[in-house]
């Protein structure tokens, strides 16, 4: 299995402040990389990590064993964090990370159907899929659909909807009359089936730069597991869980969630967020941090060159002022 590699490390670091010694919290744990950078930052810090994830949970704990109790795992989400942390009776917490998505370990964990796992490129017209797995895709088990529920049960419209917004996919009207198409001559329950029923619908000549159906499973990944959903409550319980100077830091991979981030940054940074036309501002923006990235930072290209995953990474982060 390949390890997981930790996005933008320095970087991460440098922004949580790290090396000052406290309690941090890791909201997104996978296989304990950024947790692990943290420990040893500074032998005064401890680290709460979140993961949805069980499979994560466990591994991290084997990974992260000899911190003894300066380390904690929670089978929990990041967007309960605030709760969690009171539950727990911490008290503010010097910084909290994010780092969205899923990681290596998962993409490479057939069972989930995360990935229809092909070469990078390939000649138009083959699936270039070499092994098949079913259509999962859930973080966490033991709750919701799973992408095989959605692909097989929602209309043609909500299908087209999901892949467009979520895949800023452009063929994505073509490729839900494909799946509706396919589905009623029998139900599709594989990576390897729905990666061939894109391929069919795009009908993309020469070669891929990526394979076609990238974006129609990080689609189905987003809506399966509610990505999107709560994020913006997420940056808000967060520097409410901060202590004065506390810093969050979020590493998103998609335009769509940095979106998200970069304006809920905005808004705790006291920019409001009422239309430009309405007469008095209601938001209720408050100036409770201080963004301390100008604009969001990316991996650089040795990186990215030794990282491929890390390629579409952007990191942004605010500290929390005294008052
Ligand atoms: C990109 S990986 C993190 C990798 C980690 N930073 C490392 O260095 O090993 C993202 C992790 O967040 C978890 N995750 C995704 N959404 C989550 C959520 N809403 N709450 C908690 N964990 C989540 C995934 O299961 C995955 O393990």
């Amino acid at each position: 299995m390949e390890l997981h590699r930790p996005v933008m490390p320095v970087e991460v670091l440098e922004h949580l402040a790290a090396s000052r010694g406290g309690l941090f919290v890791d909201g997104t744990l996978g296989l304990g990389g950024h947790t692990e950078l943290i420990l040893r930052a500074s032998p005064d810090n401890r680290v709460i990590g979140f993961d949805r994830y069980t499979e994560a949970i466990t591994l991290a704990k084997e990974r992260l064993a000899d911190f003894g109790d300066r380390f904690k795992a929670v089978h929990a989400d990041y967007r309960s964090v605030k709760e969690t942390l009171e539950s727990m009776e911490t008290g503010p917490v010097a910084g909290i990370l994010a780092d969205l998505g899923i990681s290596s370990y998962q993409l490479d964990n057939l069972e989930r159907g995360f990935s229809f796992r092909t070469a990078k490129t390939g000649p138009a017209g083959t699936s270039g899929t070499e092994a098949d797995s079913p259509l999962d895709m859930r973080m966490d088990r033991t709750e919701g659909l799973t992408a095989a529920d959605l692909v097989n049960g929602l209309s043609e419209r909500e299908l087209a909807d999901i892949i467009y917004q979520f895949g800023e996919e452009r063929a994505a009207r073509r490729i839900a009359r494909r799946i509706v198409g396919e589905r009623a001559k029998t139900a599709i329950k594989t990576t390897a089936q729905l990666a061939d029923i894109v391929i069919r619908a795009i009908h993309q000549k020469g070669y891929w730069r990526i394979h076609p159906a990238t974006r129609t499973f990080q689609a189905l990944r987003i809506a399966v597991n509610r990505e999107l959903d709560g994020l913006d409550k997420f940056v808000a319980d967060a520097v409410d869980s901060l202590e004065p100077d506390g810093r969050l830091v979020v590493i998103t991979f998609h335009s769509l969630e940095d979106r998200i981030i970069k304006k809920a940054l905005r808004y705790q940074s006291g920019q409001c967020r009422c239309e430009p036309d309405q007469p008095g501002c209601t938001c209720g923006a408050v100036k409770r941090v201080e963004i301390i990235t100008r604009k969001a930072i990316e991996p650089g290209e040795k990186e990215i060159a030794d990282n491929p995953r890390a390629r579409s990474a952007k990191l942004r982060a605010c500290r929390k002022f005294s008052a």
